[in-house]
């Protein structure tokens, strides 16, 4: 795992935490419990703190990059696609960002929200609870209501990679140099 203090700030890891020896955390970055970080994701707490809630999951190649201006919040059951870019200023709980998006500086993604693959969330966007923004740049696109499969399917996805969180731990292994 490469895992590096810079300026005197070091990053606190759950132990029940999985990161891959291929991601890079540095600096002032808290990861919680059973939080997955795929290989290639980048997280620099080199600017301000970033702070990962328990049980979400980073997939490979996203990028967290922290402000002076404020702290990077993500909250619980987040779900980070792939590639995703995340300069955001707050991610709440069991929202999703779908892979490739962009979240410009000072944006927030509010509870169960859902940003759509590629989506441009401009600076300090603000979106509202469980309602589906996508496109460039990203708009209101429609609400996820209680019963809307978008919900599980962002339950399942959280699901199966706190699940491979144990497998990860339990069982990869290099089998090349
Ligand atoms: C945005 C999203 C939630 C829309 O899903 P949906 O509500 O089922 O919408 P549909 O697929 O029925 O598409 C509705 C319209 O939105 C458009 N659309 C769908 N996804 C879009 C996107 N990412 N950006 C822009 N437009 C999009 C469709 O082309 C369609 O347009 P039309 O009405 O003109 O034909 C979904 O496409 C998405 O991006 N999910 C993210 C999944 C993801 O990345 N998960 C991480 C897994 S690793």
């Amino acid at each position: 795992m490469t895992v590096y203090s810079v300026n005197g700030k070091t990053p606190v890891i759950s132990d029940t935490a999985y990161v891959h020896p291929q991601a890079c955390i540095i600096g002032e970055v808290r990861i919680g419990e059973r939080v997955f970080v795929a290989p290639f994701v980048s997280v620099r707490g080199d600017r301000g703190p970033i702070t990962i809630g328990d049980e979400t999951n980073l997939q490979d190649g996203v990028v967290v990059h922290s402000d002076p201006r404020f702290t990077t919040r993500i909250g619980k059951r987040v779900n980070i696609g792939h590639n995703a870019t995340i300069h955001a200023e707050a991610i709440d709980d069991k929202a999703a960002i779908g892979m490739g998006a962009v979240l410009m500086l000072g944006s927030r993604v509010a509870e169960g929200a859902l940003i759509g693959n590629s989506a441009l969330l401009h600076d300090k966007t603000v979106t509202e609870p469980y309602k589906v923004y996508a496109g460039i740049p990203a708009k209101y696109m429609r609400d996820i209501g209680p019963e809307d499969p978008a919900r599980a399917a962002i339950d399942v996805y959280v699901e199966s990679y706190i699940k491979n969180v144990e497998m990860y731990k339990n069982s990869l292994r290099s089998v090349r140099d």
